[in-house]
């Protein structure tokens, strides 16, 4: 296995990420684990991630120097190189009359180690620092022209480090210089696959429970019903998993659940009806921060009263994913535009310790994970869905009557998208129902009813969106359907707007 030590860097993930691409199996520790610990994983190599702070500073992350000795090759990427280059006789590193951020074009000037077949090309750099000479034993292995140093390796030793960033796509041989550090440097085989990994997690997982209970809440999408699937297998029946039907779900999604979990996966589920519980706080409610504020806080309520009813819970299973990770820790300064609630997401002073079985990994490992413990594509390959569910889709007051005709549209509008085969390729493709009638003739009979907004968009991770493309005749077919088939509806309007300025939800 490859160890990642973690000095505070954001590629650290990413990092992990790529070695397990390359079917490595790795495992990311905090840098000031004890190297005890590190002698006792015994790691066929270790990557050194990079981090915000300055090698310089006094309170810098540091390392026990001793780890250079034990004989593992070791690769230090940008804050990682300086730190190697500081700890080791002959190093320097100092702040860099310029910084480098962005692309750069690496000049290798030593081919052998990890650079074997790799070219001079394009490479990623983002540092203030730089080192200035290199410790005894190494030779410069690349500059750019900025950088004197851009990377070093001690080939006895099987020391390297890279001031770029190999782990980003914009670092054209990225992948192929981590392969070479992890095949010819450290020598692993690259057999490691998602089975190998899933079975580890249960591994994990069955130590830390023991036999104690677990309970988790299932959401429909596909986190949180990978986390519990794999928590289910790990130790069966200790788990329970509390799925609330809020009443504002897609058509025959609560059934889906029920099916899947309950009968195909022969899971302990309790299923809560709560739909008339929430359609009644929403009753008369337009506004859509209210509307999201109390669904988020009642549903709070509906979970912590059916956990309480089971009683001796002691663990609660989140399908917490990487990307939730760096979100939460990252936004503390953005402006509230939208108050986001998971389904799921329950607040911090909850009484559970959690277990958090995809905390490390990507959207698309999670799919991957999810389709190995042989879950249904409709889960598995889900589009993203909201919270707060339709609610947010219906403008103004939330009715059964309303949430009626949006099911129908929307379901069309699934139906047809998924025949078109664009389902996994459009981010999110759905019906909007706003609060207006316009005049319409259907039959030779006025109609005064309302429109369906279809929204459809394109985008790799929500922050930004595109209006989709689609081809008319897809359009116009969705249009038609949807007139003639869902009863009120007179009109189908499509919106063009992208993100920003618009948001992919209404509300
Ligand atoms: P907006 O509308 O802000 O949405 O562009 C960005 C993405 O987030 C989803 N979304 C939510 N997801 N709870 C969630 O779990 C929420 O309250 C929520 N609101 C919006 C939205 O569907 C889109 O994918």
């Amino acid at each position: 296995q490859i160890l990642i030590l973690d000095f505070g860097g954001q590629y650290s993930q990413l990092i992990a990420r790529r070695v397990r691409e390359a079917k490595v199996y790795s495992t990311i520790l905090p840098y000031d684990v004890d190297i005890a610990k590190i002698k006792e994983l015994n790691p066929e190599g270790i990557i050194f991630s990079g981090g915000p702070k300055s090698v310089t500073l006094e309170d810098a992350p540091k390392i026990d120097k001793e780890i250079f000795e034990l004989g593992i090759p070791i690769l230090g990427i940008c804050y990682g190189m300086q730190l190697m280059a500081k700890l080791l006789a002959g190093g320097v590193v100092e702040k860099a009359e310029y910084g480098e951020y962005g692309k750069a074009r690496l000049n290798i000037i030593d081919n052998q180690g990890i650079y074997e077949d790799i070219e001079d090309s394009q490479v990623w750099m983002s540092h203030g620092d730089h080192v200035k000479e290199v410790p005894d034993g190494f030779v410069i292995a690349a500059r750019t022209e900025v950088t004197p140093v851009a990377a070093m390796s001690n080939y006895e030793k099987g020391l390297y480090g890279v001031q770029f960033h190999p782990e980003v796509v914009h670092t054209i041989y990225g992948k192929e210089i981590l392969h070479n550090f992890l095949f010819r440097v450290c020598g692993v085989s690259g057999d490691w696959n998602m089975a190998d990994f899933i079975n580890e997690e249960l591994r994990t997982i069955k130590a830390k429970v023991g036999s104690d209970r677990v309970i988790s809440g299932l959401s429909g999408g596909v986190d949180s019903a990978v986390a519990s699937a794999m928590v289910h297998k790990a130790i069966g029946d200790q788990l329970t998993c509390i799925f609330v039907d809020h009443g504002l779900l897609r058509k025959g999604e609560a059934e889906q659940v029920k099916r899947t979990f309950a009968e195909e996966f022969n899971m302990s589920l309790v299923y809560v009806d709560a739909r008339e519980r929430f359609l009644k706080k929403l009753a008369g409610v337009k506004e859509p921060e209210e509307k999201r504020k109390i669904i988020g806080s009642e549903f709070i309520r509906v979970f912590e009263e059916e956990a309480a009813k089971l009683g001796d819970a002691r663990y609660l299973v989140q399908g917490t994913l990487y990307s939730d990770v760096i979100e939460s820790g990252g936004s503390d300064s953005a402006a509230t535009i939208k108050s986001h609630h998971n389904v799921g997401g329950l607040p911090e002073d909850i009484e559970f310790e959690l277990i958090e079985p995809l905390r490390d990994l990507f959207k698309d490992e999670v799919r991957k994970i999810g389709e190995v413990l042989g879950l249904p594509d409709d889960i598995v390959w889900r589009q993203p869905f909201p919270g707060p569910g339709l609610a947010i889709r219906i403008i103004g007051t939330v009715e059964e009557e309303k949430l009626e005709i949006l099911r129908e549209a929307d379901a069309i509008i699934q139906e047809e998208i998924k025949e078109a085969g664009l389902y996994k390729e459009i981010w999110q493709s759905f019906a909007v129902l706003p609060e207006i009638r316009s005049v319409g003739v259907m039959g030779d009979e006025r109609t005064y009813g309302y429109p369906i907004v279809f929204r459809a968009v394109t985008s790799d991770d929500a922050m930004t969106a595109d209006w989709a493309r689609l081809p008319y005749e897809l359009m116009e077919r969705i249009a038609n359907r949807i007139v003639n088939e869902v009863k009120s509806i007179n009109r189908v309007v499509y919106d063009i707007t992208s993100k920003p300025p618009g948001t992919i939800e209404w509300e």
